[in-house]
């Protein structure tokens, strides 16, 4: 481990505690917003907000950990962005995120809607066991068994890749509704054994409400890029932002992210909320299973502590002090991260902003300042400035306000109740 005096402290601007970026009233589901939840999504408000502030003549935008691609959509909504890059390594996240930037025409989605509405109706045979889902009668009844797979059967044999890929995510929607898992939670916990027999979801009628909701959504959304008259480019990559992208150096304008704040271990799954409806969909079980363990920090590093960040330094102290293998784990994410500012660095043109929400979670106790942590992981090379750090308390975002910062039953402490918004520009 470093000694403690030979980190020299970068300068970091005084935060700025701005409720003004809290939008408890907004609307977080206009347009295609709605059409698949995800785990800790930034709401819409945030990402128009930065890239109105910071990206007032921006022609190209960059996600690296784009999730179901909030930040695109909005992107693509705003005026001067034509190019948009987004990165992530799930496949569930990189099917919704291509659905919710891919305008299509409503009436082309009604009139598929309703073939696939009689094509069920004639799959009363469909083959049962068509899931490749080992104890699939675990997590799902036979009769959703049986219409998810007539579903299923139907939307595979739309031609058209971006009309299928539209309701391929509404029918992965209707999968997290209809399995036996506990709603409300990422992870993958089973509804309890007395509340089971209760749960008999109507998988059809609930596939019906998605698709009409989310062929609303898109109408607002081909509608207002209708108004814009402008034509964006979206290319998204299932890739690892720690290694060498597809993205051309010097070639973004603007960065704006929510990236994990943690290791999924101890923070959100996405591997594991993405699980059952990855697997229904026919990726790769082997790919599907490792999302958690391929998300930053998801497999324990033992490098030692290199990282020019002062406040990560001094919370690894402490950390180690009480569990030395917590204090391995917090420091595998940092290295994983700071993997990725290299990437990032490579990509960013010079005068680029990058703005990073995220929150500061708690370790054994300890408040980990991911947010100073960051800016001090790019200050320290010397190319960035850090122009602000914004408070905001957070009023809608789906996230875990209890945790259990010593992983004992019980002890739980009121974390995750605000966000930070850092602000740093490449010089
Ligand atoms: C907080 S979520 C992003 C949510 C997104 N802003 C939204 O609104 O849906 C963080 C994302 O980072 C992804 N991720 C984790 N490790 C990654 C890595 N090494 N490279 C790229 N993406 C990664 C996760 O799969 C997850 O989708």
């Amino acid at each position: 481990m470093q000694n403690l005096m030979s980190l020299a402290p970068t300068i970091l601007r005084e935060k700025q505690r701005d409720f003004s970026w809290d939008f408890p009233t907004a609307d977080t589901k206009e347009f295609t917003h709605n059409l698949h939840s995800y785990p800790a999504m930034m709401i819409p408000q945030v990402a128009r907000r930065l890239l109105r502030v910071y990206g007032k003549s921006v022609t190209s935008l960059i996600d690296p950990f784009m999730g179901s691609g909030s930040v695109l959509v909005e992107g693509m909504l705003h005026e001067p962005t034509t190019t948009l890059y987004g990165i992530d390594i799930n496949p569930l996240a990189i099917l919704i995120a291509k659905a919710k930037t891919t305008p299509l025409k409503p009436e082309l989605l009604e009139k598929e809607f309703s073939r696939i509405s009689s094509n069920i109706e004639y799959k009363k045979d469909a083959e049962l066991g068509f899931f490749n889902l080992q104890n699939i009668s675990y997590w799902f009844k036979q009769n959703v068994i049986e219409a998810l797979s007539k579903l299923k059967k139907s939307i595979d044999e739309i031609e058209h890749e971006k009309i299928r890929n539209f309701f391929l995510v509404c029918f992965s929607e209707t999968v997290r509704k209809v399995s036996n898992t506990r709603q409300g939670e990422f992870k993958l916990y089973r509804i309890e054994e007395k509340k089971l027999a209760a749960h008999s979801p109507d998988t059809i009628s609930i596939f019906n409400q998605i698709v009409k909701r989310n062929i609303k959504g898109m109408h607002a959304f081909y509608s207002s890029l209708k108004f814009l008259d402008k034509k964006n480019e979206v290319k998204i990559y299932k890739e690892d932002t720690r290694l060498k992208t597809s993205i051309p150096s010097d070639s973004c304008d603007i960065l704006v992210t929510s990236p994990p704040y943690g290791d999924s271990r101890t923070t959100v799954a996405y591997g594991q909320f993405s699980r059952l409806s990855s697997q229904l969909l026919g990726y790769p079980y082997d790919e599907v299973k490792r999302v958690d363990q391929n998300g930053l920090g998801g497999k324990r590093n033992y490098e030692e502590n290199g990282l020019p960040s002062l406040h990560l330094k001094k919370i690894l102290d402490k950390i180690t002090s009480l569990d030395k293998i917590r204090a391995l784990d917090v420091l595998s994410f940092y290295h994983d991260f700071d993997k990725c500012i290299d990437e990032i660095n490579r990509i960013m043109k010079i005068n680029s902003h990058l703005c990073f929400v995220v929150g500061n979670r708690t370790v054994k106790g300890v408040k980990i300042p991911t947010d100073d942590i960051i800016a001090e992981l790019f200050t320290s090379r010397g190319n960035y400035g850090h122009i602000t750090t914004f408070i905001r308390r957070i009023p809608n975002k789906r996230m875990p306000k209890i945790n259990s910062p010593s992983n004992v039953k019980g002890v739980t402490s009121s974390t995750m109740d605000k966000e930070y918004l850092v602000i740093l520009k490449k010089i």
